[in-house]
């Protein structure tokens, strides 16, 4: 099978040396890559910046914004039989980037934000995108209910959602402890690495009933 693979977070320029970002060191997805490139499927990585070597035999597409990783995503889907969306994509953008660095004349700095572009939203509405489609959601309250709601709006086949409030896992740390939701039913796989975490999510991908 081709798989697609998003990771690690995004980043907005705000000026020549400053930028707005997410809370992600990318190794879920880094994780998710490898362990499908070592089932033997083909696997494209399309990552922000990281500071993670890219696992032996996986294609890899480095981006920094998310208009740059939407349009590589739209770009590459040709093939693929399953896409995993698990980067931490900035929500909002500054609507210009200062051409100089800003400096410090006024205590106060008001900057103006937009929308970016939603990849996961877009898959089956704006590219057409018919292969299996897995979400990723991080919630802090409500996380089943949430991720359920994303599974329906964003027309996938499984949402990975976890807890974030939860010290120990996600964002930042090493271990992770996800519930997979499908429209008929969750499974919760218990905290382990994400290394673990990862190759369960790969098994779970490639039985997605068509
Ligand atoms: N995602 C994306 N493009 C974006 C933002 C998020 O592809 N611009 C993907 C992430 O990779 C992840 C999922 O969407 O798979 C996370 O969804 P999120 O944006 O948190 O969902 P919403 O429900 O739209 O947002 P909110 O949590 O604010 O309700």
């Amino acid at each position: 099978m081709k798989f697609l693979i998003t990771a690690g977070p995004t980043r907005e320029p705000i000026d020549p040396v400053r930028y707005l970002t997410n809370r992600s060191s990318g190794r879920m997805g880094y994780a998710l890559a490898g362990a499908a490139r070592h089932d033997g499927h083909e696997v494209l990585l399309i990552s922000g910046p990281t500071t993670l070597d890219v696992p032996p035999g996986v294609d890899f597409i480095p981006v920094e914004t998310a208009q740059q990783m939407y349009d590589a995503v739209r770009d590459m889907l040709r093939g693929v039989d399953v896409a995993i969306l698990c980067a931490a994509v900035a929500d909002y953008r500054p609507v210009a980037c200062a051409e100089q660095k800003i400096k410090k004349h006024t205590d106060k700095l008001v900057l103006e934000l937009e929308r970016t572009p939603d990849i996961l939203g877009s898959m089956r509405s704006v590219f057409g995108f018919s292969g299996k489609l897995i979400g990723f959601a991080a919630e802090t309250q409500n996380v089943v209910e949430y991720g359920r709601d994303k599974l329906v709006r964003k027309q996938c086949d499984m949402v990975v959602a976890n807890d974030v409030s939860q010290p120990g896992i996600g964002f930042d740390s090493r271990e992770n402890a996800v519930v997979l939701i499908y429209p008929d039913r969750e499974e919760y796989l218990e905290k382990d690495s994400k290394e673990r975490i990862a190759m369960q999510i790969i098994e779970h991908a490639t039985i997605l009933p068509s």
